[in-house]
């Protein structure tokens, strides 16, 4: 399989330039800059790299720099921003600090003499475009055996190429959408520059993963946590259909779940499916333990904790197992090349690795793809839409949507509203427009009117975020017509609630969830 390296400097849209790699069908990786030698980034075979951009400047003494030798090693680099202001100092050019002139944000990028016919990575897109910039520092020389090939207004060396070295910089961020023709140019560079074919397909890789553990994993018995979450939901078929019943399932279900998912859950993977499934009802045993908690983070550490014990109890009756199944997506398990040291993200789907449970090894058919492509396995393998396209919902689940004590009845108040909601959003054609969206009980009363007495009862807050990460996120604006009717839906429709409000903040200053 044809390969590209994402060389990690740091920079906030590493994720980004992988997943642009991948989506035109070639496999990309990311690996930190310091943890990769020229001799193992031969033997992989890499087609070409990309040098990420970075938070530094590279005259800095704790700057991050690679082995000079990989510039040398007959492989297409491109590097973007401060990867393209490291090459130009790898190669004896100069960089300089642009002050107050630096670009952030849309520039008109230039290209220059005749780039549009000349240069593999420009050829035939327009001579101005929009471009995303965010530097400060720039080339101010290019090194020898370069030309510059693009300009902005304040920056003389928006691109640079030394063709005959396969050295490609530019200064501004091809991978973001707001770089008009971006993709464009990886594409260029990947098809024109590095040769690459587009064997990256995911038809492939499900059959491929298939028949690999089908072979690798016969005879072996696998146990796996689901939680009816995509990843989870999506290792589990695919495993299935590599081992059959070989595979059991334990879904514990904590009552924390939104309506009607348990049965949801159950229904799709025993019956549909035809998998091994057993339905751990903790219901009781959850909300015992929560039991007049209400500091939020004390809840997530008690459900943690409670799942695992919980997930063992029913794995020591299975007896041993050989292998241990997990959804870890790639996303978890990229190191980053940040800060001094690289630091490995823990991930693990079942809250930690449960530690009585004797098993040889841990099997993880997802951890090289992205959610998007792990989506397309799932419809790859048939697994209904709306687990494929369910959106995220927290590990501790409506726990974190009950502000305070979470008690039965509280629940049961939240799961109406949720569905409530969530039909009205469904009703509206809207259920892809915020990428997140929810409702949540909160722990003061309010005064309202029903039939003519007074009435005191919970409120209730509607929540819905668009964000590409959920590192930051909007509020969403809904319609007033679909806020209207879910509004006076759950106050009418709900025993127990009186008020219903919008919640209108951001990511920063607030979070997602409400706890
Ligand atoms: P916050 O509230 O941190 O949420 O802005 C960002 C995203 O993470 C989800 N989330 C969680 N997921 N366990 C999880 O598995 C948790 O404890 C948890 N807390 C928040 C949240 O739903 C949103 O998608």
């Amino acid at each position: 399989m044809e390969k590209i390296l994402v060389l990690d400097f740091g920079g906030q849209y590493n994720q980004l330039i992988a997943r642009c790699v991948r989506e035109m069908q070639v496999y990309a990786e990311i690996k930190p800059y310091r943890k990769i030698t020229v001799a193992e980034i031969r033997e992989e075979g890499y087609k070409g790299i990309i040098f990420t951009g970075g938070p530094n400047s590279v005259y800095d003494e704790k700057s991050p720099h690679c082995d000079p030798d990989i510039l040398k090693a007959g492989i297409p680099i491109l590097g973007i921003c401060y990867g393209a202001q490291l090459l130009s100092y790898m190669g004896g050019g100069e960089v300089a600090s642009a002050g107050q002139s630096g670009e952030f944000g849309r520039v008109t990028l230039q290209l220059i003499r005749d780039s549009r016919t000349e240069s593999k990575l420009f050829r035939e897109l327009p001579k101005e475009s929009v471009c995303w910039m965010s530097h400060t520092d720039y080339i101010s020389r290019v090194p020898e055996g370069y030309r510059v090939t693009a300009i902005t207004e304040h920056c003389p060396c928006a691109a640079m190429e030394n063709e005959a070295a396969g050295l490609y910089a530019v200064q501004f961020h091809p991978e973001v959408s707001h770089t008009r023709f971006g993709k464009e140019m990886i594409r260029r560079f990947l098809f024109d520059i590095c040769g690459c074919r587009g064997d990256w397909i995911m038809q492939e890789f499900t059959r491929q993963a298939i028949e690999g553990y089908r072979e690798e994993l016969a005879g072996k018995k696998l146990l796996l946590a689901l939680s009816g979450g995509v990843d989870s939901s999506v290792a589990a078929v695919l495993l299935h259909r590599a081992v059959g019943h070989n595979l059991t399932c334990v879904f514990v279900d904590h009552g924390l779940l939104r309506k009607g998912e348990g049965d949801m859950v159950e229904k799709t993977f025993r019956e549909e499916m035809n998998m091994n499934l057993i339905r751990v009802d903790a219901k009781q045993r959850f909300l015992k333990r929560l039991s007049g908690v209400t500091d939020p983070e004390t809840k997530r550490k008690i459900i943690g904790e409670e799942f695992i014990r919980v997930f063992e109890e029913e794995a020591e009756k299975l007896g041993h197992v050989d292998i241990l199944a997990q959804g870890t997506i790639y996303p978890d398990i990229i190191e980053s090349g940040k800060g001094d040291s690289a630091v490995i993200k823990s991930h693990h789907n079942v809250g930690g690795l449960p530690d009585v449970i004797s098993f040889d090894e841990i099997v993880e058919p997802l951890k090289y793809l992205f959610k998007d492509e792990v989506r397309k396995v799932g419809t790859e393998l048939q697994i209904p839409h709306e687990l494929v396209w369910r959106q995220p919902f927290p590990g501790p689940g409506l726990a974190v949507r009950v502000i305070g004590e979470v008690t039965e009845e509280k629940l049961e108040m939240l799961r109406d509203a949720d569905a409530i909601f969530r039909e009205e959003i469904a009703g509206a054609g809207l259920e892809k427009a915020p990428d997140q969206y929810f409702a949540a009980l909160m722990d003061s009363f309010s005064v309202g009117v029903k039939g003519d007495a007074r009435a005191y009862g919970y409120i209730v807050a509607l929540r819905a975020v668009t964000t590409d990460d959920f590192m930051t996120a909007d509020w969403t604006r809904l319609p007033y017509e679909v806020l209207e009717r879910a509004g006076s839906r759950i106050a009418n429709e709900v025993n127990g609630i009186t008020r219903v409000v919008y919640d209108i903040t951001s990511k920063p200053p607030a979070t997602v969830e409400m706890e």
